[in-house]
């Protein structure tokens, strides 16, 4: 045997003995895929071959039979199930596919909130859930995801404030909020790297009727105009200045007219005694 053969040999016993066992099964990606599985709805059967027997052990190397993930050194790393008419929930046991490094639920028919827990992920890097119909808050714990590249959530439901602390991702080059129902201020942080300097534009927020803030315009007052809001208050004092006035003259004249007629009440008011 040569030299380089004998190296050779012993390269390949080297990495055959740092390589997983290939059909290791990791109780928390199981326990991930299977939430996830029970928690959707698939109508137009794109998850036929997701079966209970696949999650238990779902990757070989890097592939998986099941339709959609993608694995890495025996562990779910990438999961992409964009367009598949999927309905039902976003369950929070996502977050046991600790490794997951993307995560593309878009364009289907999901529903529910998204789940805080997701922050349990530490190398997400890729979380596209744009185009379904999510609502309740963007979660502020996604700021923990400090890898965090792409969050596009364009085309939900999505309602509340954007959180200031996702301003703190440094690495974030894609934001989509747009088309949701969020209001407030945009955050600082993601409107402006650097003062004068665009980090994000008005496309990443378009399409939510109450969100107010550079880059999109300053905070609206409801349909009036400062103007005309001035204007009704001038307005409305003054009319009512007038209104009381006219009514203290009635009133003074009124009690004139009683204090001059000499009636009972008058008598009676007479015999008084003063105090
Ligand atoms: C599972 O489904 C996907 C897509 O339909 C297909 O590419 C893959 O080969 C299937 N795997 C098995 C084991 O049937
Ligand atoms: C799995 O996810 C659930 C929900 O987020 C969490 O409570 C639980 O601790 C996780 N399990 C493990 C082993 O990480
Ligand atoms: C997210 O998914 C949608 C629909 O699948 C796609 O059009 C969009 O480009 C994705 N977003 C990013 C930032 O890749
Ligand atoms: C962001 O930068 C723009 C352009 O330079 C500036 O006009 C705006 O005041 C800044 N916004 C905030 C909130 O600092
Ligand atoms: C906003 O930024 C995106 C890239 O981040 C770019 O594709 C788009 O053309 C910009 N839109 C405007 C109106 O500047």
């Amino acid at each position: 045997m040569s030299g380089h053969h004998l190296a050779a040999a012993a390269v390949a016993a080297v990495l055959f003995l740092l390589s997983p066992p290939p059909c290791a099964a990791d109780p928390d990606d199981e326990r991930c895929l299977s939430h996830l599985h029970q928690s959707l709805s698939d109508p137009s059967g794109g998850l036929r071959n997701w079966t209970k027997a696949a999650f238990s052990a779902p990757c070989e190397g890097f592939f998986s039979h099941l339709q959609g993930v993608t694995c890495n050194n025996g562990r779910v790393y990438k999961l992409a199930l964009p367009g598949l008419s999927l309905g039902g929930t976003i369950p929070p046991e996502l977050s046991n596919c600790t490794n997951l490094q993307s995560l593309d639920l878009s364009a289907n028919a999901l529903s529910g909130t998204i789940p805080p827990e997701l922050s349990a992920l530490l190398n997400l890097a890729v979380l596209n859930l744009s185009s379904n119909a999510l609502s309740g808050a963007i979660p502020r714990e996604l700021a923990s995801c400090a890898y965090l590249n792409v969050i596009d959530l364009h085309g939900n439901q999505l309602s509340g404030a954007i959180p200031d602390e996702l301003g703190l991702l440094v690495r974030l080059s894609t934001f989509d909020v747009s088309y949701n129902r969020l209001s407030g201020p945009i955050p600082v942080l993601l409107a402006n790297r650097t003062v004068g300097t665009a980090r994000f534009n008005a496309s990443s927020f378009a399409g939510n009727k109450d969100l107010y803030g550079y880059p999109l315009p300053p905070r609206r007052t409801r349909g009036l105009s400062v103007l005309a809001i001035v204007g009704i208050g001038l307005g409305s004092g003054l009319l009512s200045l007038v209104l009381s006035f006219s009514a203290v003259c009635l009133w003074l004249r009124a009690t004139d007219r009683t204090a001059a007629t000499p009636g009972k009440e008058g008598k009676i008011s007479q015999l008084m005694p003063d105090y």
